[in-house]
């Protein structure tokens, strides 16, 4: 059996790149039965940025049941929320005493959203840290992550090492997984950077709650260059490869089949089909998101996944202490 974890973080809408990057590739791992899945809604981590807090109260409930609308099984995944979860900051805090600040002001994306500005919260920096507890307390072999992660999961690794080596083995050293369908996703009108639910143009990003018109019509106008023949090429056609990812996974195609198909027959049929089979997706995900909304199932969801979630930390973080001298 392996335990695989991972989560999002409620920081704005769920967007098509969360879908393909995260929770598309969770519900496909869902199949093999030995795997033993957690998923959780990183709020805490939603905080290093302020939020609106009514705004984000709703937001998180909102997750979990698009969550489930995506196909994340709840009798097979464990889903709970992040916060709910008292024992994992106490090991966070243990971990960022054993974490040097040279390590962590290394990451990429926390020079990303530090650079140029003047006031950024010290939760920016120790962002990875809280994401390392929240990997480590319940021993996960692998992180079902999108690529833009994956140095997170390498200094979860690096700091479970240093814990051990000091203090005994008491982690599991996880590795990330980033399957062929966690392509990170770019933005439609701006393919050199990646669609981001913090994005301030709306145009570029397709969350999972927009209306339909309004998928169908921003992935008709996504910016691509002036050539017009359809094939996949990351650097030279980074809009047509990434509405190319987004087709192949919105309908279970390989990305040549599709290429080849619309090779010769212009942008506007390729985007045409594209959006077509976004459409289709993003609506069966609405359709059963409003049914568990007024099932109320979420809440039952919710209390299962946070007990088993902290029963797992409550006994980790006993033996956390104990390692560290602790009482
Ligand atoms: P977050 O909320 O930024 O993203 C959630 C997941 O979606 C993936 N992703 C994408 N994949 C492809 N294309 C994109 N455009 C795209 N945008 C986002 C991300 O790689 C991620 O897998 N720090 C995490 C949340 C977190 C976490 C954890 C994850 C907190 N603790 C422990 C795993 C394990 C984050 O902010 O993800």
């Amino acid at each position: 059996m392996k335990r695989l974890l991972t989560g999002l973080k409620p920081t704005g809408e769920l967007t098509l790149g969360n879908y393909i990057g995260a929770i598309s590739p969770l519900v496909k791992l869902q199949e093999d039965k030995e795997n033993e899945i957690l998923l959780f809604v990183a709020d805490l981590h939603a905080l290093t940025v302020f939020q609106e807090p009514s705004l984000l109260r709703d937001r998180i409930k909102r997750f979990v049941a698009m969550y489930v609308a995506c196909g994340v099984d709840p009798e097979r995944t464990t889903i709970y929320i992040q916060s709910q979860n008292e024992y994992i900051p106490v090991i966070s805090w243990i971990l960022e005493c054993n974490t040097y600040y040279g390590e962590a002001s290394r990451m990429i994306q926390f020079k990303e959203k530090s650079k140029g500005k003047e006031n950024f919260t010290v939760g920016l920096l120790t962002y990875p840290i809280l994401m390392a507890a929240d990997i480590l307390y319940c021993d996960a072999d692998y992180v079902p992550v999108g690529i833009d992660q994956n140095q997170h999961v390498e200094i979860a690794r690096d700091i479970a090492d240093r814990f051990n080596k000091r203090y005994g083995d008491t982690f599991k050293l996880p590795s990330s997984l980033i399957t062929k369908q966690g392509t990170k996703i770019k933005d439609l009108k701006d393919p050199t950077k990646k669609m981001s639910k913090s994005e301030e143009n709306p145009a570029g990003v397709i969350s999972l709650f927009d209306d339909l018109n309004a998928i169908h019509k921003k992935i008709m106008g996504a910016t691509t260059d002036s050539d017009n023949a359809v094939y996949f090429d990351e650097e030279n056609k980074p809009g047509i490869s990434n509405l190319l990812n987004i087709a192949s996974i919105m309908s279970d195609r390989d990305v040549d089949d599709i290429a080849n198909e619309y090779r010769n027959s212009g942008y506007g049929n390729f985007k045409r089909y594209c959006a077509e089979v976004t459409v289709n997706k993003i609506k069966s995900i609405q359709d059963r998101y409003n049914e568990l909304i007024e099932t109320g199932e979420i809440d039952k969801i919710l209390k299962d996944g946070i007990e088993k979630s902290r029963l797992i930390a409550k006994e980790k973080c006993e033996l956390v202490k104990e390692r560290v001298g602790l009482i």
